[in-house]
């Protein structure tokens, strides 16, 4: 009887607990559809899902580099009505000008009634497309790479990244490409993170199933002046938005002198090293760091140190930096670079 009520008592609680915030939200929430206006189009959007949701039923893909966690703030949109308040997760991605303009994050704030919102208009073009996975290999003991075939072409710019729809869920993740501009098929490495939900689903992906991408995000373009010296700086996986960048130049662009700091934890861990050996380029130089093993012909230790002792920014020449890699290799070579004298303002980085 004593374990019937210990049992019996908090199901009670919780479905009394269930019914009362179902009645609350048929109470509250408009019964109906509402208007969603975005930019200059109106939507349907349904009452109680969050604005991020609410975009990508209607065709407006904005990035989600988390899946909506509010972990990213990529998210961001601005709120053109309503008097939504300011979340802790808004101001910790948010600056406190953009927050009075009204910007806040999509995946944090839901829909109450009919709303006016703008995003970014070169989000109206992302598109979602499916895509068949034509090859793997495994680069390292836990990178796999992937050559998706989509069945539309998505015109994608070095440096920057899709996002992958999981399996049957509803989360995504995002991933950067690695193949040069111009490529139909588009390539990435996915890292496998122990327990990982999206890699866990990228490293069983058989050959020949497909799945859904949209895409291409990210702000990264390669700088038009003529002479400018790109310095390239990746830390393990952080090479595969490095390895577009890399190879769409050594195709593209030979007025540009490219450095390239690649930092690894030892030479299993590291790759597409051949690869890049054999671009032909009059002014590519390529270093790489492993920073738990020695072996010749690389330095030893960590690639902020390996920039330190190596590298000598150019006197007269514009540098543009693009970093990728683990958020304390990014701090830590910002550092070294802003003590060199150049600009955070000339860095570019995507942390993951
Ligand atoms: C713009 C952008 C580009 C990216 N490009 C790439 C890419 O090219 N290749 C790539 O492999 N990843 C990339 N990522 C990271 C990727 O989107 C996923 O976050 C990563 O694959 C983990 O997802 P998951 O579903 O496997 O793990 P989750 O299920 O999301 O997380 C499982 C557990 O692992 C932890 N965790 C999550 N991410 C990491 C991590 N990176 N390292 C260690 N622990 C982690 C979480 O805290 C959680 O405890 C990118 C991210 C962004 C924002
Ligand atoms: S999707 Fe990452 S913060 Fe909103």
């Amino acid at each position: 009887m004593h374990l019937l009520v210990t049992i019996l008592v908090p199901v009670l609680w919780i479905l009394a607990v269930g019914a009362f915030v179902l009645l609350v939200r048929k109470l509250v929430l408009p019964s109906g559809p509402v208007r969603l206006e975005v930019n200059d189009r109106l939507m349907d959007a349904t009452p109680g899902s969050s604005v991020l949701e609410a975009l990508g039923t209607a065709g407006v893909l904005i990035p989600s580099g988390c899946g909506g966690k509010g972990t990213c703030g990529y998210c961001k949109v601005r709120f053109r009505s309503g008097d939504v308040p300011v979340l802790p997760t808004d101001s910790a991605w948010i600056s406190g000008e953009e927050l009075a303009q009204g910007y806040r994050l999509a995946c944090q704030h839901r829909i109450f009634g009919d709303m006016a919102i703008e995003v970014p208009e070169k989000y109206l073009s992302i598109r979602r497309v499916q895509a068949t996975l034509k090859a793997a290999r495994m680069l390292t003991p836990d990178i796999r790479e992937l050559v998706l075939h989509p069945d539309e072409s998505l015109d994608f710019k070095a440096g920057q990244y899709v996002q992958v729809e999981i399996g049957d869920t509803e989360e995504q993740r995002a991933y950067s490409i690695a193949c040069a501009e111009g490529s139909q098929d588009i390539i990435l490495n996915v890292r496998l993170v122990p327990g990982g939900l999206g890699s866990t689903w990228l490293h069983s992906l058989p050959v020949g199933k497909s799945l859904f991408i949209s895409g291409p995000y990210g702000d990264y373009e390669l700088p038009g002046e003529h002479g400018t010296q790109l310095l390239l700086v990746a830390g393990g996986v952080g090479l595969a938005p490095i390895s577009s960048l890399v190879r769409t130049v050594a195709a593209t662009r030979n007025d540009m002198s490219v450095r390239v700091f690649l930092g690894f934890r030892t030479l299993e861990h590291a790759y597409y090293l051949d690869e890049f050996g054999s671009l032909s380029h009059p002014d590519l130089e390529m270093h790489v760091a492993l920073d738990s093993e020695q072996r010749e012909g690389f330095y030893h230790g960590f690639v902020h140190e390996m920039i330190k002792n190596v590298y000598e920014p150019p006197q007269k020449q514009p540098v543009s930096v693009f970093l990728c890699g683990p958020p304390p290799m990014i701090e830590a070579v910002m550092d070294v670079l802003s003590e060199m004298g150049i600009s955070r303002s000339d860095m570019f980085y995507d942390k993951f």
